[in-house]
């Protein structure tokens, strides 16, 4: 299930991460996703606008498009500041270690919370995960 939705937003490449500061929507393109022990993480920088308005509320909602369908996530993001879930991240996403490390005290590590899942497309009725 959580591996469904990770897959999914892999093989899209991109999706985009929403977020709120006040009363504004913000989005942007993200690509990283893995699981990690059984809960979907994503990865961003501390010193981003995106990780600042994640402190203050950290409800979120992504999107992304693949083959016809698209997957929404809701939920709340909680940073996981733990060296080896940063690990997971870095190691497979390789080419971010140009950038960040573990200890750098910038490189972020997210997992929903709460999360709902929902798989749409123009052919077939919605299909709804809460995890
Ligand atoms: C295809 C693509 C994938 C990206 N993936 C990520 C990502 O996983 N994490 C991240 O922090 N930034 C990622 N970025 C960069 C962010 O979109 C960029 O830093 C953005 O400005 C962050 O939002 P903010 O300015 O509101 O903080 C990606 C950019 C692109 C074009």
């Amino acid at each position: 299930m959580m591996e469904r939705i990770c897959n999914f937003l892999k093989e899209a490449g991109v999706y985009y991460l929403a977020t709120v500061e006040g009363d504004q929507p913000r989005v942007r393109p993200f690509g990283t996703a893995i699981i990690f022990e059984g809960k979907l993480y994503i990865q961003t920088g501390k010193v981003k606008p995106v990780s600042k308005q994640i402190a203050v509320n950290p409800k979120v909602e992504l999107c992304a498009f693949k083959d016809g369908a698209w997957l929404r996530v809701a939920g709340e993001l909680v940073e996981d500041d733990r060296f080896e879930a940063k690990k997971a991240m870095l190691d497979e996403y390789s080419n971010l270690r140009a950038m960040y490390d573990e200890n750098d005290g910038n490189t972020q590590v997210l997992y929903f919370e709460h999360g709902t899942a929902t798989f749409s497309s123009f052919t077939a009725a919605p299909e709804v995960i809460v995890f």
